[in-house]
């Protein structure tokens, strides 16, 4: 079984993924960490997030060992994923590692913008997760802290929603609900009720 999650960031999709996997027993794939490496590895080699042809390339010599370094969580990486990622020729070169990750028994979970839309379309159950920007802006601050990065929340949350915008509007694998998705909505839930919610829409698509 494949289960795609999408959501914009900091939604909580990436912790309701690696807790739905392990409840499951299936592996797990946080694909924000693949634009994150291509767009580390850009700046690695002395490049900018908007160099087109340096994404290309770097996305093209993606190596899955990329996907462990400790600064793929900063949050300047993940700025300049978001323009990487925009660039339709690094999601071609990124699109049959996640298809054959998600193909492995005993099973998938895969959480992203376009898993539901453009890697899995046709993964037996999709749950679109999102929340309110200031709540998102909250637990990504706190996040942040946690890590020893300085945080201001104002700050966080005008870069979640030009973050959102951009993954929004982009022409190719645009962050956007499946027709066939199930909207979880996590604004006033913890992770544990998360969870619940999320193994009853799985659980439910399973006896169909
Ligand atoms: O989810 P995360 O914040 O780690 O993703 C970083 C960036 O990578 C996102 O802002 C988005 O632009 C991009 N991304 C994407 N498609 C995915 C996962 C992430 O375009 N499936």
């Amino acid at each position: 079984m494949i289960i795609a999650i999408d959501g914009p960031a900091a939604s909580g999709k990436g912790t309701l993924g690696r807790r739905l996997a392990a409840h499951y027993g299936y592996r797990h794939l946080d694909t924000g960490l693949l634009y994150r490496a291509v767009a580390k590895a850009v700046s690695d080699a002395g490049g900018r997030a908007e160099d087109r042809e340096a994404a290309i390339a770097c996305a093209r010599k993606f190596d899955p060992a990329w996907l462990s370094h400790p600064d793929l969580g900063k949050d300047g990486i993940g700025n300049m994923a978001s323009i990487v990622s925009a660039v339709p020729e690094v999601r071609e070169a990124l699109l049959n590692f996640q298809r054959d990750f998600a193909r492995q028994p005993p099973g998938a979970v895969l959480d992203g913008r376009d898993i539901g839309t453009v890697i899995c379309p046709s993964a037996e159950v999709k749950i679109f997760v999102t929340a309110a920007p200031e709540e998102r802006a909250r637990r990504r601050t706190l996040e942040l802290r946690q890590r020893g990065e300085p945080a201001q929340e104002a700050e966080v949350l005008a870069d979640i929603l030009r973050r959102d915008e951009r993954d929004r509007s982009r022409a190719v694998g645009p962050l956007m609900q499946a027709p066939d998705a199930q909207l979880l909505d996590t604004t006033c839930l913890d992770i544990e009720a998360a969870l619940a919610a999320a193994v009853r829409i799985v659980n439910s698509r399973r006896a169909r």
